[in-house]
């Protein structure tokens, strides 16, 4: 804890940055990269690969309040339903454009709130995915859980499925937290969908904890991580709550008064990285923990984690498809987002049967600065030595950037077989040093080093 005046100077407890899940992030996206490169560049998926499908669902029954996902609340199953439909006409709309024998290798069913659909609907989807996508030989197919919502019909469809890994959500189990942000779910219900997946074979269970959230301590953010651990996940998910009620309107029902402050925040970061290390966790880029034997330790041994939408991932596919509303694709090309608002995106799918609507079309600079930011992010380090192997004339690119960061940061980095390495004291400023690569790039490199 003696570093942490050099990491407030540094401008950790006030910078305002992106959390990099993709590089350059989707503030960056452009209107006039959209439905022509979506078709080229599924187009150029290669024959016989395998790629990676994320489908969104975009409705929940409740809408917590400090929620910043794109989701919209509904009572009833009937704008699902009708959702489901333009979800399979896209599903085959993708298809048409791809080589006839490609695979998926992971699905992931994201949202809002996957289990909100009925078992009949679910069931449809599912097929439909299936006939338009053969499953790879290691295929992987998870789903975001709201413990209060996952019917046992529901879950047992998605096992009949092929469902392999559930994430669910906690957030905190503290009373006066959850009244703060409009989430109630107790310890029991989670206990008991817990115990009805790893009955039915599903061991691969991951949970998503907050920290930041109103009205919480260290003491009492222990309590929750005690009950929490003693779940037994494979995998956690501990981010830092994003407080934007500018982007997500819900967020006003939040008292700014009852967050804690920046230095708090530190504190409860950091007691969470400490108590989850003494427990036995991994810990993987700045807010992931797995088992020793889970695929992401096994991946961060060999030096092969990634970052994506939803975080880290062992997931190696080149190719992300991104289907329903505000869906990302990922493509060795650049990145394409669907249509937002739900209606906007049902339109475009009527019209064409695609639905992207901006996107970004990387250069050799940016896909540089990509691997730099993914490796920062999750290795913490510049792999000089790998970089000039991937990216032979990039090499002036990346002296520069090595330049300015260790001037920036001078006690920082260190000099290793790789390259540079960040100290683990300052790791949690890897977000602030990706965010002057980011802006370096945009302001200097773009003109200058394109490669
Ligand atoms: C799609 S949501 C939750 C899935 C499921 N609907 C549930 O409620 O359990 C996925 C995760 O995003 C995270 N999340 C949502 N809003 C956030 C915010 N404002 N800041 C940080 N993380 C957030 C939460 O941890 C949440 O579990
Ligand atoms: S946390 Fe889950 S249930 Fe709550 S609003 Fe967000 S997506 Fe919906």
């Amino acid at each position: 804890m003696e570093k942490i005046d050099t990491l407030r100077d540094y401008g950790l407890f006030d910078a305002l940055v992106p959390r990099y899940r993709s590089y350059p992030p989707a503030n960056h996206f452009v209107d006039r990269v959209g439905q022509q490169n979506q078709e080229n560049w599924l187009g150029m998926v290669p024959s016989g690969s395998d790629v990676s499908v994320y489908i969104h669902i975009p409705f929940c029954k409740r809408l917590c309040w400090f929620c910043a996902c794109r989701t919209q609340g509904t009572r009833t199953l009937r704008p699902v339903d009708a959702y489901v439909e333009f979800l399979i006409k896209e599903l085959w709309g993708v298809k048409k454009q791809l080589a006839p024998d490609v695979k998926v290798a992971r699905l992931h069913l994201g949202g809002g709130t996957p289990t909100i659909l009925s078992p009949g609907t679910m069931t449809l989807l599912l097929n439909e995915v299936f006939k338009a996508f053969p499953r790879s030989a290691q295929f992987e197919f998870s789903v975001e859980i709201d413990p209060t919502e996952a019917s046992r019909d529901l879950l047992s469809t998605l096992i009949d499925h092929g469902l392999n890994r559930a994430s669910l959500g906690v957030q905190d189990f503290a009373p006066r937290v959850q009244d703060a942000i409009g989430r109630p779910q107790s310890l029991e219900q989670t206990r008991d969908v817990i115990a009805f997946l790893r009955d039915k074979g599903i061991t691969a269970l991951n949970l998503d904890v907050l920290y930041g959230l109103p009205h919480q301590t260290v003491e009492s953010f222990g309590q929750t991580l005690d009950h929490v651990i003693g779940l037994k996940p494979n995998r956690l998910a501990i981010y830092g709550y994003a407080h934007v009620p500018w982007m997500s309107k819900r967020q006003v029902m939040i008292k700014e008064a009852d967050l804690p402050g920046s230095e708090t925040r530190f504190a409860l970061a950091s007691m969470a990285r400490a108590r989850l290390q003494d427990t036995g966790f991994e810990t993987i880029g700045i807010d992931h923990f797995a088992t020793p034997r889970d695929g992401l330790s096994k991946v961060q041994a060999s030096g092969q984690v990634r970052r994506n939408f939803q975080g880290y991932t062992d997931d190696q596919s080149q190719t992300l498809i991104g289907i329903g509303a505000s869906a990302i694709s990922k493509f060795p090309q650049g990145y394409l987002q669907n249509a937002v608002a739900t209606s906007a995106y049902q339109n475009r799918i009527t019209q064409t049967g695609l639905a992207a609507h901006k996107g970004y079309a990387m250069n050799g600079t940016d896909k540089l600065v990509g691997c730099i930011v993914e490796d920062l992010l999750c290795r913490f380090e510049l792999n000089t030595a790998k970089l000039a192997l991937d990216f032979p004339q990039g090499q002036s690119a990346v002296r520069e950037i090595c330049v300015l960061l260790v001037r920036q940061f001078p006690d920082v980095f260190f000099i290793n077989q790789a390259g540079l390495k960040m100290h683990d004291w300052a790791q949690p400023l890897v977000r602030i040093i990706a965010n002057v690569v980011d802006e370096f790039t945009a302001t200097e490199l773009s003109h200058s080093t394109a490669i």
